[in-house]
């Protein structure tokens, strides 16, 4: 096996099982019965014996270039490095002898000569291996009394600082790139006393997961920069966290002190993220801190906004919705809501429409076509786990900018592409990814609808089997399918484990309902699992909570109200909106004309904004999801809870505690969430087991609304919070899309 193929084997054959064979061997005078083959550093972590490491990493192939890891193995001349020693039958370790000590020793020693004593200024402090290593392993003198060595720095952007004096050339960095994220935006430069690691031609690290090689240095050479010389790590207290900023539900650390967030880290979550974090989730945070934060509760009196109290606002409001009540005017009050905002606020602010009668609510902000509304699965969702997507063989993805979509999909797909998989990608415009791709089919937005329709006419035709006769009928219309067309049906019948992911380009597609069937229908030709991406953190929980106009809560179905384009596109008495901003929906124009237009219009949101400043009556502050208490539920269905009440000044109250105290003020039953988690759970199981794909048509295929599709996706611009995060805005990405 070349060094390419190990590179692009995920599973290092040298590292884990090479066989199912047991093998005797002796750790410290202990004996153990271990698989043949995996690497000894494996072993021994297993077995809570702890061997120095800095090169080694789990994730990350091996380098074995640090060699703090030598031990002692019986018959060897010399130490062993443990991370790129295979165990053998009869191997004896001893990892803590005098020889190993003497080799870790005089190893931490080499390490130390050129690195900079600079601890007590180094922003690695407290959390640095090499501090670490060295108070265990080092010798208390060092005999190198030579001028050391200094490196110089590269400007890898405005997130990932760099000290290059400090690095250990462990190359954990410059291998994620060419591993993980797929681009090796790091290399090591030169040889001997003078390798460095360096970008090739004076580049900056853009990669959407590049902030994962602050946590992979294992020294203070690559850091976080907005976070620099800001706090110490021991000043903080860690609370777990899920990340608001797509379907995915990554695990996050927040790292909070004085009850402010100073970075955030990822939290280990093998079936969602690894040890990954996108560059969003980690940075996206510093927007919740913007000057245009509201603090306080605002009432439009003689044309001017002015300060008032929460409970006046409230009270405010529940009299605006009284009086158009009372003149039989539910159909004149819409609500949006956002798809980020937390599962408990959903449940509350559905249910309090819902009692009122008022069903012109939506979250759905990003989709123009909802003439398969009828159609709707109980919650769009992935039927298998994300870490499932990584053992799949073929891979079709359609209408979607994945990577900036959603980075740690696209980071599963590049597992399983890796692997061998086949990836093949269908959309209105050709994107940068960096594993291999069998086919990309690229068509202008309005042949993307044929273009999957030609893919299931040539799965039809491989499987010569029949379908029922409106499909066919469907089908006949369509051209004949080409050569890759063919290919990509195939591909998903011949194959076992065979994924189809409809991106949100799709979703927000003026045919959208169309397409879905077309892949719902090809998923079950090919026997193929389904993804639907949706916009958001928690759409999945919007659906389930009725915050759409055609279900109310868990799936039941209510006589529908406007769609979110309707809502966005009409003049009401009373339009609220709740946690969103303009420039999160795809038809902002229409929305900031319908805010001028409606005669009263009720914000609850974190932050201000000028069509809002201008025009809205009532506007309630609310906490973000990052200082709240709460839930969200991701694509596979997975209920993750958040607890973080880190309230801002001026902030006595939680939003749960303020939608509730608005339910409450009007008398109406007072929801209980509780009872609806006992029941969420079961819900969830059921629709995903039970799910059965759409093989309908909408009723209307064709559209003739006045929004576009847009292909390009900033994936710092999503939402309110990381339009506002500086170290995100100053990004590439961020420049290249203003
Ligand atoms: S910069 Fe850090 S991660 Fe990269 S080689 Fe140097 S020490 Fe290792
Ligand atoms: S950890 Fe084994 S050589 Fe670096």
């Amino acid at each position: 096996m070349n060094l390419n193929t190990w590179l692009k084997t995920e599973v290092n054959p040298w590292r884990h099982n090479m066989s199912d064979n047991k093998v005797n061997i002796t750790i410290n005078d202990v004996l153990h019965s271990v698989d043949e083959g995996r690497m000894l550093i494996e072993i021994t972590d297993e077995l809570g014996i702890y061997i120095p490491r800095f090169c080694y990493h789990e994730k990350l192939s091996i380098a074995a270039n640090c060699r703090m890891c030598l031990v002692e193995v019986e018959n060897s001349s010399n130490a062993l490095a443990a991370c790129a020693t295979p165990v053998t039958d009869g191997m004896v370790i001893d990892t803590l002898s005098h020889s190993t000590k003497t080799a870790q020793q005089s190893t931490m020693e080499f390490l130390l000569i050129n690195h900079p004593l600079d601890c007590p200024i180094c922003d690695q402090g407290g959390e640095c291996e090499l501090q670490d290593l060295a108070y265990a392993y080092g010798k208390n003198n060092s005999r190198f009394d030579l001028q050391k060595l200094t490196k110089p720095n590269d400007d890898l952007g405005p997130l990932v600082s760099t000290d290059m004096t400090r690095c250990i050339m462990c190359t954990r960095c410059t291998r994620f790139g060419s591993e993980v994220a797929g681009i090796q935006e790091l290399g090591t430069m030169g040889r001997g006393e003078a390798s460095n690691i360096s970008t090739f031609v004076k580049q900056t690290v853009n990669h959407e997961l590049s902030g994962n090689i602050i946590d992979l240095c294992p020294v203070g050479a690559l850091n976080n920069k907005p976070y620099r010389y800001t706090d110490r790590t021991w000043e903080m207290d860690q609370i777990e966290s899920v990340s608001p900023h797509d379907c995915v539900g990554t695990n996050l650390y927040m790292h909070v002190k004085n009850n402010k967030i100073k970075r955030i880290v990822p939290m280990q979550n093998e079936n969602i993220n690894e040890t990954w974090i996108a560059d969003r989730d980690r940075f996206g945070f510093d927007g919740i801190y913007s000057e245009d934060r509201l603090t306080t509760p605002l009432i439009r009196v003689n044309g001017a906004l002015i300060e008032s109290s929460i409970e006046d606002s409230r009270r405010q409001l529940n009299t605006i919705i009284s009086s158009l009540l009372q003149s039989k005017k539910t159909d004149k009050i819409a609500a949006l809501i956002s798809p980020s905002v937390s599962l408990n606020e959903q449940f509350i602010f559905s249910n309090y429409l819902s009692q009122l009668r008022i069903r012109n609510i939506d979250h759905r902000i990003n989709q123009i076509d909802f003439s398969g509304d009828t159609l709707d699965p109980l919650f769009p969702h992935l039927n298998i786990e994300l870490k499932t997507i990584g053992e799949m063989e073929t891979i079709f993805v359609i209408g979607s900018d994945l990577r900036r979509e959603t980075p740690l999909i696209s980071h599963w797909v590049k597992k399983a592409a890796d692997k061998g998989a086949s990836i093949h990608f269908m959309d209105i415009a050709l994107r940068e990814y960096h594993f291999p791709i069998s086919d990309y089919i690229i068509s202008d937005t309005e042949s993307l609808v044929e273009n999957i329709g030609l893919v299931v006419k040539a799965a039809t035709s491989i499987a010569k089997m029949d379908v029922p006769q409106y499909i066919q009928e469907q089908l006949n219309i369509l051209t004949e399918p080409t050569a890759t067309h063919h290919q990509i049906a195939q591909s998903l019948f011949t194959k076992t484990n065979t994924l189809l992911l409809n991106g949100l380009v799709s979703r927000s597609h003026p045919n959208f309902s169309l397409i879905r069937s077309y892949i719902n229908i090809l998923a079950a030709l090919t026997n193929s699992n389904l993804g639907e991406l949706t916009s958001g953190a928690n759409s999945v929980g919007a659906y389930i909570t009725g915050c759409i106009p055609h279900r109310n809560l868990l799936g039941q179905s209510s006589e529908p109200g406007l769609n979110a384009l309707e809502i966005a596109s009409r003049h009401h008495d009373l339009l609220i909106l709740y946690g969103l901003e303009i420039d999160d929906c795809l038809y902002d124009q229409l929305l900031s004309e319908t805010i001028k237009g409606s005669k009263k219009v009720v914000v609850f949101n974190s932050f201000m904004e000028p069509v809002i400043n201008d025009h809205a009556d009532i506007i309630i502050p609310i906490n973000t999801t990052y200082e709240s208490k709460g839930s969200f539920i991701n694509l596979t269905g997975q209920l993750q809870h958040f607890n973080q009440e880190l309230l801002l000044p001026n902030h006595y109250y939680s939003n749960e505690e303020l939608l509730t105290d608005l339910v409450k003020e009007r008398a109406l039953d007072t929801p209980n969430f509780n009872d609806f988690i006992k029941d969420l759970e079961s819900f969830i199981d059921q629709s995903i087991t039970n799910r059965n794909y759409i093989k309908e048509f909408p009723v209307k295929t064709s559209n003739s609304n006045p929004v576009e599709t847009t292909n390009t996706f900033n994936m710092y611009n999503i939402d309110p919070i990381l339009r506002r995060s500086k170290p995100l805005q100053q990004t590439k990405e961020s420049k290249s899309n203003t």
